[in-house]
Parts: structure tokens; C-alpha cells; sequence
């Protein structure tokens, strides 16, 4: 009986590890859920208005209406939680983004589905969406989207329909992994070849008609011209995914890398008007990019929220420590522990306010309040102390939110141990360095400053080897090497 017990402990366990992530997804306001229900209501329509219009209509024609209203109104609706999953921070926007362009689909389908090839509705939506929210949100929409097609003059050719899930789902699975713009290129030049030699093969050729000046682009079944309208949405869709980005708050892995470029003004201004925070910044994203590898986290992600955690400290460089460089502390100046503590929170509220003058991406401006969570400022603390002035341990707390994602989290911990780990002796040894950093990973354990981020024991565990990599790199580059005169070259 122990034994059973211990068994569904276990399962129970491992179900709730598995449930990633727990914490509470972003709550729409009740606009939106009203608009995003309105357009599912209209997909539903859309998708089965057709089946009323028989004539004389029957109980059991209600009834087949009432299924596929039903099916729709369910798919869509499952369509929204799969994103939810995916990204707990979906916003309201994206969310009216992935329906809109399900409506569009099913209209273009009932409007277009004897003239325009399905490759060209299905294919370049399901790019933009895999691109802004992630292969398996895209996945589901394909396969929701490829579905109902109602009618059965229009319902396609199951080999048409093979060839468009195949190169739909590639094009799913591929589009969340692609990291530059002309990798995107790339693929909209590729898939339309590969559906053109598919449908070639499945299909056959004698629907092929290169010359064909009549309907040449809009001649449904005609393979060539098939495959030369869905290059050409391709590339449009490509064209315009810098406006969706835009308009939608989508954030492309071309877009973060975009957002890392060291050239990028806010981060040039970083380099000559903060050097110091921004070698602190160039360190704790070299910590972070490697744990979170270690991980199997958002590199990209953190490598770019990482860059601009800190870029508040630009309203005021000269009052944090590491851009002082031996000159007189405005904070002793001051002498005013209370003042000293706002000046710390500043940099966090005018990051902030840096971000969405720069309209920097959602997910990276949480990099800004989340990388200090609600840490105590101990120094500025015990200074109030020594005073004696009557305080309470919450006016030297940073506002938070404590880490929200295991990626800000991360990048807390790289922020503690960075200082630690760049002041230690060259001599100190593995196990010394690994102490220093567990001693800063366990007070933002005890902290609570870890409690949202979801980071199970073991990828602490892992964080923290990473983290001792990293040190063993720096502490390999500071060793002088013996150089004779012959022994110059590098
Ligand atoms: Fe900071
Ligand atoms: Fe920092």
C-alpha cells in the first residue's frame, strides 16, 4: 500500500513538473475576450453558413449546421489555448492576429477556393505565425486552417491536401527556428520549388502549362502557376512581417537579433555613457547565454533582454559603482540612505520608460524590472540602520516583480554572481568559485525571488556548473602567458 502511495506521489510529481509553465498566463481585458469572441463566432459562420442554405431544409440539415458551427467555434477556441501554452505571455493583440488570419483564411476559402490555390491561403500565414508565436501555436493553426473545406465543389484533391500539410508544417516547424531575414528568403524560394515538384510528382503534368497567358497566376490546378503565386505571398508576407512586428508586438528571432546589435543607438550610448555597466552587461550576458544553453532556453531571448537590463543606469551612469572609476560617490555625498535607495529603483523606472520610448518588444523590456525582482538593497539598508532612523526593510526593496520566466531569472542570478565572480582571486580554486556563486543562488532561493520563474532544482544545479564555466574562461584569459622576444605571434 506504501509503495502505491509512493508511486502516485511520484506520478503526481512528475505530472505537475511536466506542467510547464505554472505560472498564471497574461488575463485579456474584457474588450478584447469580447472581440476575440466575436471573431470566432464569425469563423464559425464562415464556416458553416452554406449548410442553411439548402432548400427545403431539414431537421437533420439543422443538425449537420449545428456540428459544424460547433467544430469551428471548439477549434478556435482550442487554437487560443495552444497559444496560451506556448506563450504565457501572448498578448490580446497576437491572440486577435492568430483568429483574424484563421477568418481570413476561411473567407478566402469559400470567396477564392476555385481560383486561388490553397498552398497560397494556408502557407504564408502559418510563416507569420511561427515566427512571432512559435512552431506549435503554427502547427495547430495549420491544422486547423487546412480543415473544413465545406463544400465539395471546392474540396481539394488529397494528394493538393498531403502537399499542403507536409510543406505547411515545414514551413511551421522551420519558421520558429529561423534566425535571420535571408534564412527567410531562403525558404520562400525553396517551398514554393519543393510544393512545384511535389505536386509534379503526385499530381501529375498534365496540369502544368508554363505558357499559359490567360490565367497564368490565378488558374487553380494549374501547378506552375500554383507554385509561382505562393513565391510570390511568400515574398509579400516576408515584405511585411516588419509591420506585423510592429503592429502586433510580435517578436521574430530576426528581430531579436536585430535588437542585439551592439551599433543600435540606446546600446552605443550605453558603451561611451556607461562603459563600466555596459563590460557588466557584456559579462552577465556571456554568464546567462551559456546557462541558458545549458538549460535548452531561449539563447536569443536572453542574450538581448540581457543587453538592456541595465540600460536605466543611463539617466544617471555616474551613481552606480562600476562606472565611478576612483572619483568621489555621489551617494556619500548625499549621505542620504532613503535618496540613495530611489536613485537604485530609478534605473529600473527610467529602463522602463527607455524601453517604450525605443519600443523595445515586450519580452525584453521584462528583462528591465524583473532582472531585480524585489531584492533588497542590503547596502543603502544597513546605512539607514547604523542611522537609526525608525525604517521599514520595503522602502530598500526593489518594486519587482520577482523573475517571471526562467530566462529573467536567469539573468538575476548572472547579475549577483557577475560582481563575485569578476572580484575573486586568479589563484582561487573550482570548489571556492562554486561556493561563492551557491551562496548567491541560495539567499535568492531563501529571497523568494525565484518562486514565479519555475527553474525545477536540477536546472539550478545546471546554472550553476555553467555559471563556473564561465569563470573558468575568465579566469583563463587573466593568466599572463610567458613571452620571449621570438614569442610574439598570437
Ligand atoms: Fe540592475
Ligand atoms: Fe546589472
Amino acid at each position: 500500500m506504501k509503495n502505491i502511495t509512493t508511486t502516485f506521489k511520484k506520478l503526481f510529481y512528475l505530472w505537475r513538473r511536466c506542467q510547464v509553465p505554472i505560472k498564471q498566463p497574461t488575463r485579456f481585458s474584457k474588450i478584447d475576450n469580447l472581440i476575440i469572441f466575436l471573431i470566432c463566432i464569425l469563423i464559425s459562420i464562415i464556416s458553416s453558413y452554406k449548410l442553411l442554405l439548402i432548400s427545403p431544409l431539414e431537421i437533420s440539415d439543422i443538425f449537420s449546421w449545428l456540428l459544424i458551427f460547433s467544430e469551428a467555434l471548439v477549434s478556435s477556441y482550442i487554437l487560443i489555448l495552444v497559444s496560451k501554452k506556448e506563450n504565457p505571455t501572448i498578448s490580446s493583440r497576437q491572440v486577435i492576429l492568430l483568429i483574424t488570419l484563421l477568418l481570413v483564411v476561411q473567407t478566402l476559402k469559400f470567396a477564392f477556393a476555385s481560383t486561388i490555390s490553397p498552398l497560397s491561403m494556408i502557407i504564408p500565414p502559418a510563416l507569420i505565425i511561427s515566427q512571432g508565436m512559435g512552431s506549435i501555436t503554427a502547427l495547430a493553426w495549420v491544422s486547423i486552417a487546412s480543415l473544413s473545406w465545406l463544400d465539395s465543389a471546392i474540396a481539394i484533391d488529397n494528394n493538393l491536401f498531403f502537399v499542403l500539410l507536409v510543406f505547411a508544417s515545414l514551413v511551421s516547424l522551420l519558421g520558429g527556428r529561423i534566425r535571420s531575414r535571408a534564412q527567410l528568403l531562403q525558404l520562400s524560394i525553396f517551398v514554393p520549388i519543393g510544393s512545384f515538384l511535389s505536386q509534379l510528382i503526385l499530381i501529375g503534368q498534365d496540369k502544368t502549362s508554363l505558357f499559359d497567358k490567360k490565367e497564368f497566376a490565378f488558374s487553380n490546378g494549374d501547378i506552375f502557376s500554383d507554385s509561382l503565386l505562393l513565391a510570390i505571398v511568400m515574398l509579400l508576407t516576408i515584405l511585411f512581417i516588419p509591420l506585423f512586428e510592429s503592429i502586433f508586438g510580435l517578436l521574430t528571432k530576426a528581430r531579436l537579433l536585430e535588437l542585439a546589435d551592439k551599433e543600435k543607438p540606446l546600446i552605443r550610448r550605453l558603451s561611451l555613457e556607461a562603459p563600466g555597466t555596459f563590460e557588466h552587461t557584456l559579462l552577465i550576458c556571456g554568464l546567462a547565454e551559456e546557462a541558458t544553453r545549458m538549460i535548452g532556453g531561449d539563447i536569443d531571448l536572453v542574450k538581448t533582454g540581457g543587453l538592456y537590463h541595465d540600460i536605466g543606469k543611463l539617466h544617471a551612469p555616474s551613481w552606480f559603482i562600476e562606472n565611478q572609476d576612483g572619483s568621489t560617490n555621489p551617494h556619500d555625498e548625499i549621505d542620504d540612505p532613503f535618496k540613495s535607495a530611489e536613485v537604485l529603483q530609478a534605473h529600473v523606472d527610467e529602463g522602463l520608460k527607455y524601453a517604450r520610448k525605443n519600443r523595445l518588444p515586450q519580452p525584453i523590456a521584462n528583462f528591465i524590472p524583473e532582472h531585480q525582482g524585489t531584492l533588497k538593497m542590503g547596502y543603502f539598508f544597513h546605512k539607514a540602520k547604523e542611522k537609526n532612523i525608525k525604517i521599514s526593510e520595503n522602502d530598500f526593496r526593489y518594486n519587482g516583480p520577482v523573475p517571471q520566466s526562467k530566462e529573467t531569472a536567469i539573468l538575476m542570478l548572472a547579475d549577483g554572481c557577475e560582481a563575485a565572480l569578476r572580484a575573486m582571486n586568479i589563484n582561487a580554486s573550482d570548489n571556492e568559485a562554486l561556493e561563492t556563486i551557491s551562496n548567491i543562488f541560495y539567499t535568492r532561493q531563501k529571497d523568494g525571488q525565484l518562486k514565479d520563474s519555475n527553474l525545477s532544482n536540477g536546472e539550478i544545479f545546471l546554472i550553476k556548473r555553467a555559471f563556473l564555466n564561465v569563470w573558468k574562461r575568465i579566469r583563463h584569459r587573466r593568466i599572463q602567458y610567458p613571452t620571449s622576444k621570438n614569442n610574439t605571434f598570437s
